[in-house]
Order: structure tokens, then C-alpha cells, then sequence
């Protein structure tokens, strides 16, 4: 199958481009980015997903059967016309794009921002059909995106489909939520580190296993739902603080306050099993994730292996 996937420089993109190859998919990766270790056998051309003309010469050239988009910024502090065009009228383009050129399926990052915090909720799991409460501009952005894809969908018939990653994690994860992994980052480098609130709550769930859920997704023909929740392992940082300590006894991750950080933490008790009945998804342990970031730092690092 021919996959063109915009964003594929990037964390879950560089992820997902391997996975496929495996498959023996064909794959051409855009970006505004080039590639760091792009594998071989991978089409790069760089591109801009705000430009409409950019992005609908890829895809009337590719003539790709799938058609993914990772390219977004991840945060809520870019001004709202730069903001805009990347993330909403890049997503537009993308669909539309798709519409014009009759991809048969398209796949797009979504995001568990969509809900905001858990709080609005109270302590329950949240599905996908919930209300979504997310204000910050990312998750109204996400909200918006969520949106354009079902006006294709009831419009145009487009076949789109959205996945809500959680809290991603990996040792090179740069943009988001990162608390969650830098508690597992600085102390496997010797770095001491302190967070805001030890009961912080969040829903990581690692890039690997991200990677495979757009990989299962995106090979369906035409999935059953509008959009997936990843889900990922409920966790407070205090209590990761103490299975990072369980690896590396030493390691020095101290908390300004107790308590106070649980009703500002976003959706963290998320219902996945959409995604599990219908993909059979399966994720690693998050201990075994765990220890899989701290020997990839330590192996950056130059120092051996802690067994778990
Ligand atoms: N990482 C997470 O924790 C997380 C969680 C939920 C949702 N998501 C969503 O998953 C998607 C991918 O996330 P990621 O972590 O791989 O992000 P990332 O920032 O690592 O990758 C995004 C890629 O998009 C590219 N890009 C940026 N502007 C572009 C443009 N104008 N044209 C073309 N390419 C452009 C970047 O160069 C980068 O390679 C995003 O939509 C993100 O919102 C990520």
C-alpha cells in the first residue's frame, strides 16, 4: 500500500515510518523538517502543510492509498494566526486534499486535550463520545479538527479517521506533556529534578506503542468509528517517582507540594476499548516502558544497562 504521511519527521511520525516499511508499504514522509536517520527506502520531500498547493501536489503525484497527518504544533503559546494555519488550516488542506484526489482513507492526530480536565468529569473513565471540555488553544484546535473531519465524513463521504493519542512518552520526547518523562529522564542521566505537585495525574502511554496504533489504524479499510482514544497506564507522578526509584535508588526527584495538582491535571482515566476490540491493541507493561527509557538514556550516555 502507498502511504503519504505528513509530519513523518517527527516523534510518532519517525515511529511510524519503520513500522510500515516492515509491512513492505511504500512510504513518502513530508515535512517542513528534514528527517534525522530517515531509513531507506523512504520518498522525503520536504513541504508545507499550510500550503494547499504543497500539500495537493503530493498527493495527486503519490496517488497515496493512505493519507496520515502528524503535522501540528504542540502547545498553546504560538500566536492565533500562526497557530491557525498550521494546525486548523493545515488539517484542512490535508482533507481536502483527500477529497479532491479520493484517498481512501485518511488518518489525522487528534489528541486527549479534546476533554480538558479530568475534573470537569469527575473520577470516571471518559469514551470518545463524551462531552469535550478542552479550552487551551491546542484542544479547541484538536476540538476543530475533530469537527472538519466529520463534515467531510457527512458532506463528502471522505473516509477520515482521528486517533487521541494520551500522554506520550519516549526518551527523546520534546513537545507536550513532559513531566511525566523527565521524572524518568533526568534522574537516569544523574539529574536531580522537582515537579510542582506530587499528585499530578496523567495517561502515558509509550511512542512504540503509539506507533502501532496509527500503524493498525491506518491499514483498516474503513474503521467503525470517527475516532479513537489510545488510552494509555492512569499514573500520579509521585507514584512513578517511586518506580523510578525502584530502578535507581538514588535518583532525586523531589515535589513542591503534596497535594493540590490532581484537580489541575487534564483527562486521565481514559476508556480505550474501542481501540482494543475493534484492533486488538496491546501495550508492554508501563514498568517495562519504563526501564526501556532509562537504558535508552543510559546507552546515550555511554553507561550499561540496569536489568529490571
Ligand atoms: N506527542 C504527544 O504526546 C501527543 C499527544 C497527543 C496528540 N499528539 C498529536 O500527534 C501528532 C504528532 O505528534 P508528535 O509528537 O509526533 O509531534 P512532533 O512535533 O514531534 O512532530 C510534528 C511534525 O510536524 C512537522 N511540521 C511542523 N510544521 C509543519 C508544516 N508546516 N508542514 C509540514 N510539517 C510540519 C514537524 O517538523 C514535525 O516533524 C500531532 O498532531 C500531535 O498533536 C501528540
Amino acid at each position: 500500500m502507498k502511504v503519504l504521511l505528513i509530519g513523518g519527521s517527527g516523534f510518532i511520525g519517525r515511529r511510524l515510518i519503520p513500522l510500515l516499511l516492515a509491512r513492505g508499504d511504500s512510504v513518502t514522509s513530508v515535512d517542513i523538517a528534514p528527517p534525522v536517520g530517515l531509513p531507506e527506502g523512504v520518498q522525503f520531500r520536504r513541504g508545507d502543510v499550510r500550503q494547499f498547493d504543497e500539500v495537493i501536489a503530493a498527493v495527486a503525484e503519490t496517488k497515496p492509498d493512505r493519507l496520515v497527518n502528524l503535522a501540528y504544533h504542540i502547545g498553546s503559546d504560538l500566536p492565533p494566526q500562526v497557530a491557525f494555519k498550521l494546525n486548523v488550516l493545515g488539517m484542512q488542506n490535508v482533507f481536502e486534499a483527500a477529497r479532491l484526489c479520493d484517498v481512501p482513507h485518511t488518518i489525522y492526530a487528534s489528541s486527549l486535550a479534546v476533554s480538558g480536565l479530568q475534573s470537569a468529569y469527575g473520577e470516571r473513565m471518559l469514551n470518545e463520545d463524551e462531552l469535550r471540555h478542552g479550552t487551551l488553544q491546542y484542544a479547541v484546535h484538536k476540538i476543530f479538527n475533530e469537527f472538519q473531519a466529520q463534515d467531510y465524513r457527512e458532506k463528502h463521504g471522505t473516509v477520515i479517521t482521528g486517533i487521541r493519542p494520551a500522554n506520550v512518552t519516549g526518551p527523546d520526547k520534546l513537545f507536550g506533556s513532559v513531566d511525566h518523562v523527565h521524572c524518568i529522564t533526568a534522574p537516569a542521566r544523574g539529574r536531580s529534578v522537582t515537579f510542582p505537585f506530587r499528585d499530578a495525574m496523567r495517561c502515558p502511554v509509550h511512542v512504540d506503542d503509539v506507533a502501532e496504533v496509527f500503524l493498525r489504524v491506518t491499514v483498516a479499510d474503513k474503521p467503525k468509528h470517527a475516532v479513537y482514544n489510545t488510552g494509555g497506564h492512569t499514573i500520579g507522578l509521585g507514584e512513578l517517582a517511586e518506580m523510578v526509584k525502584g530502578f535507581i535508588p538514588d535518583a532525586d526527584i523531589r515535589f513542591e507540594k503534596e497535594t493540590g495538582g490532581r484537580e489541575k491535571s487534564g483527562n486521565y482515566l481514559i476508556d480505550n476499548r474501542r481501540l482494543v476490540e475493534e484492533f486488538g491493541v496491546q501495550y508492554v507493561p508501563y514498568r517495562t516502558r519504563v526501564l526501556q527509557i532509562i537504558n535508552a538514556i543510559r546507552a546515550e550516555e555511554g553507561k550499561p544497562p540496569i536489568s529490571g
